[in-house]
């Protein structure tokens, strides 16, 4: 397995609050009911993100897609929100062309750069388009509703801008979006522009290994059988019910059980690594829109997410999570091994006193240092907190990774008495921006401020 979870800094007797031997023992009992549950419902067809050999036909596509139209194109721009831009936006600052994969971005000259337009502000959508050549770029319009209307506005400027330039859109356009439903599926039948499909029991957020990240990834020349094969490596571990071997149930059960005995309900997802920085938003949203929802009671529960990004923040939220309130855990997500790292050049005579703990170090070193410090100065002040790490940060580990942390959601779901499948609170504030577009303030009743 390329991932690891070092839960040591949430267990007694590294911090006060964490579980002992006994109560370990108690919640792995805990789990089997919580497993048959998730299990049972998996076999009803609940979870289709895991379904990933039911999606083999439409991967498949998507591969011979991106093989058709190799070459022609210098840019692929993603237009989509939330669940359907946020898992590209993870995999390419993980795998492929950032200022800091300059080496992997060498190894993929040619490959077209990836682009993720997914807020609507105006002013950086213009300077957006106005830096790609139309004439070269492939937009890819994903949505599972088919309807959103950030996703939809997009699509109709760029649609304008295509027919204005007199570029075919079934060449510069495809759509990613629901088998039946929405918007776009009859516009790609009527239109001729290509259209893949997210199965219909796969949400946005758990969309990742669907087209909705698989197309994308391939257009850029991400190694998708990698990705998949690291996921599919995480799903057979999750047909365990043994915490040794389902790592994401420990992940669950322990942020969990934080949060709901010890009211450690923010959850910090904090990666060592820029390579990985992007995967913190995408758990946030995961961890946020799944759990954050009324419960089988109809009480108001679900944990925090907060994405942080290590060293840089040791100089900025850390001071609060070592000494406000104590309501947080801290998920460090680190590579073990990394493709790139340089050398600290020694300190000049008059400074070695001051930086000779600098001497025969590389950057590497600094950074996996700071992470263990602070990892330890947090479990010193009695603040539980985790290590997730990669072996090396590739399309396989990346792709375990993803699939790790949506179990561990279904996991926190079925805990937390929610279904995580769901989004109400997401769907009413579609409606009611609708509203407010269609009628005005009105809608919205009165009671604003202004200054
Ligand atoms: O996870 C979710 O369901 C949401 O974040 C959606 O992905 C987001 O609202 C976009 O929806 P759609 O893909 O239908 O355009």
């Amino acid at each position: 397995m390329t991932l690891h979870l070092d839960f040591t800094n949430m267990m007694a007797p590294a911090v006060p609050t964490g579980p002992t031997e006994d109560e370990w023992r108690a919640l792995a009992s805990r789990f089997e009911s919580v497993h048959q549950a998730v299990e049972r419902d998996a076999l009803s067809g609940r979870y289709g993100f895991a379904e990933l050999d039911a999606q083999a036909a439409e991967q498949a596509r998507v591969v011979a897609y991106a093989e058709s139209v190799r070459g022609a194109f210098d840019d692929v721009v993603v237009l989509g929100i939330g669940g359907s831009a946020l898992g590209a936006t993870a995999l390419r600052t993980a795998l492929c062309d950032t200022d800091w994969n300059a080496r992997t971005a060498a190894a993929r000259a040619g490959q077209p750069r990836l682009h993720v337009y997914e807020n609507v502000d105006p002013r950086s959508i213009a300077a957006r388009l106005d830096s790609v050549e139309f004439a070269r770029t492939l937009f890819l319009v994903i949505s599972k509703s088919g309807g959103t209307a950030e996703t939809m506005a997009q699509y109709l400027l760029v649609r304008a801008r295509l027919e204005a330039a007199g570029l075919p859109l079934a060449r510069h356009v495809a759509f990613v979006t629901d088998p039946t439903r929405g918007l776009l599926r009859p516009i790609a039948d009527r239109e001729g522009i290509p259209v893949f499909s997210v199965p219909a029991n796969v949400g946005g957020r758990y969309s990742v290994f669907t087209p909705v990240g698989m197309l994308p990834a391939a257009l850029v020349g991400i190694d998708t059988a990698a990705l998949l094969a690291g996921a599919r490596e995480v799903v057979q571990r999750a047909a365990s019910q043994n915490l040794a071997v389902n790592g994401a149930a420990v992940f669950a059960l322990l942020q969990w059980r934080a949060h709901t005995r010890h009211g450690h309900g923010i959850h910090v997802m904090m990666p060592y690594s820029d390579a990985l920085r992007d995967i913190a938003p995408w758990f946030a949203q995961l961890w946020a829109e799944s759990l954050g929802k009324a419960d089988a009671d109809g009480t108001a529960v679900g944990p925090t997410p907060v994405a942080a990004l290590g060293a840089t923040d040791q100089h900025s939220q850390l001071q609060l999570y070592m000494q406000g309130p104590a309501d947080k855990t801290v998920t460090f997500l680190v590579e073990r091994s990394r493709a790139t790292d340089l050398a600290i050049p020694e300190p000049p005579p008059g400074l070695a006193g001051e930086l000779g703990y600098l001497s025969g170090r590389s950057f590497g070193d600094l950074l996996d240092a700071e992470q263990r410090a602070t990892a330890a100065a947090l479990a010193h002040a009695g603040r539980p907190n985790q290590t997730l790490s990669v072996d090396q940060t590739d399309a396989r580990a990346v792709g375990g990774l993803l699939m790790f942390l949506m179990y561990a959601t279904v996991y926190a779901g079925a805990l937390y008495r929610v279904d995580p499948l769901n989004q109400p609170g997401v769907e009413a504030g579609k409606l009611l921006a609708r509203a407010e577009l269609a009628d005005g303030v009105r809608s919205l009743g009165s009671g604003r401020w202004a200054v």
